[in-house]
């Protein structure tokens, strides 16, 4: 019930805003020395141009939600070249250059002009298509400085978090900042996330990355140790969410909580049991609605072949689960027992298994 109460007085007002007549609403409070980061952000009654909006960026951020990407790629944007679903590769624009792969030599400058998804030809007739960037496709190409979440947790975080645009979130360790991107989606275009790593390279790495993605105005990363030291004294108070991915999460928890409004919510990502023990028990003497998640994904493979069609008839000899759909060429439906062409849907062989354990816990709101 206070969970409930809590969750209405959180979401139900953004979601109206969101559905009903998009506003943005209103701009988080923004601490005093951080700031000089979030003056570039757009003003919240100027709508923004297509032409104004930076290249390369990962966001449709202006006010009347146009999307972007649906205009051309131009010289200087970041675009994910997609070969396969397992093999793309985050390229950025640059009129002069050439992209090399076993399907030949594409020409940057044949690409400018092209709406975002057009495929693009080489030399030698092989092709390629050039995807706007997204934090989806963006988890699958960066570069891993450390382990990273995956989309099954992140759109589980953001959910349970109830993170919408406006939020103001704490983060650490940023790590290869795969969470911290599509962070930034949830909270824009008024909402801020100030993650943390104590490893400096990691975070000036991850400044990079930003930058090139075209969330700066979103992001401020900051070189911290969070367990030792917690969370700046700032941002007392403001934050509505604060997500944790540390190695000792317990010691970093009593500085969650004095950054959390009043509901705010919290969550913590750990690979072992033993982790999430000992954070419950230090969560219990300050939070409610503790609860523990672990994400298990299981993804199937869907292909087109030929089979036997007493087999699929049948659906004894052909171990698929339930079967998904079936379709026959017309010269198959005249011939009985002859091997017809049938989507094959099954578990794909090498499915991710165990990432971690999602713990959530709200501050008390009600007392
Ligand atoms: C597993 S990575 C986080 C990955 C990140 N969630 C992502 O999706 O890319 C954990 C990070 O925590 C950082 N870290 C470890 N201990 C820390 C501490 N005491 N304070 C701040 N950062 C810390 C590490 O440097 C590392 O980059």
């Amino acid at each position: 019930m206070l969970h409930s109460l809590c969750s209405l007085r959180r979401i139900g007002l953004s979601s109206a805003l969101l559905f009903f007549q998009y506003q943005p609403p209103p701009r988080h409070q923004i601490p005093p020395s951080f700031s000089p980061a979030i003056s570039s952000f757009p003003s919240n009654s100027t709508p923004i141009s297509l032409l104004q909006i930076p290249l390369s960026r990962m966001l449709p951020t202006d006010e009347l939600k146009n999307l972007y990407f649906t205009r051309s790629i131009r010289d200087g944007d970041l675009v994910i070249v997609y070969e396969r679903h397992d093999i793309m590769k985050a390229v950025k624009v640059c009129e002069g250059s050439t992209l090399q792969n076993r399907f030949g030599v594409f020409k940057h400058s044949d690409w400018i002009g092209k709406p975002f998804g057009s495929k693009a030809l080489s030399n030698k007739g092989g092709f390629v298509y050039l995807l706007a960037p997204t934090p989806e496709l963006w988890t699958l190409v960066l570069s891993h400085r450390t382990q990273i979440l995956y989309i099954a947790d992140i759109s589980f975080v953001i959910m349970f978090l109830e993170i919408v645009p406006g939020c103001l979130v704490l983060e650490s360790g940023t790590g290869s900042g795969s969470l911290t991107t599509s962070l930034a989606r949830a909270v824009a275009p008024t909402g801020h996330v100030y993650t943390f790593d104590f490893h400096e390279q990691r975070a000036s790495s991850a400044r990079e990355d930003f930058e090139k993605t075209g969330l700066t105005s979103l992001v401020t990363v900051g070189v911290r140790d969070i367990q030792g030291q917690g969370f700046p004294e700032e941002f007392v108070g403001l934050a509505d969410s604060v997500f944790l991915d540390l190695p000792q999460p317990w010691l970093a928890i009593p500085s969650a909580e004095r950054m959390l409004k009043q509901d705010g919510v919290l969550c913590s990502f750990s690979p072992c049991i033993e982790q999430v023990q000992r954070s419950a028990e230090t969560l219990r003497s300050k939070f409610t609605d503790i609860r523990t998640f672990e994400v298990l994904l299981r993804t199937y493979e869907v292909k087109e072949g030929r089979t036997e069609s007493n087999e699929v008839d049948g659906g004894g000899s052909v171990a698929l689960p339930p079967c998904k759909r079936r379709l026959r060429s017309k010269e198959s439906d005249d011939m009985d027992n002859e091997s017809s062409t049938t989507v094959m849907v099954r578990p794909c062989s090498e499915a991710r298994g165990h990432t971690g354990y999602l713990t959530f816990a709200r501050l008390g709101c009600l007392s």
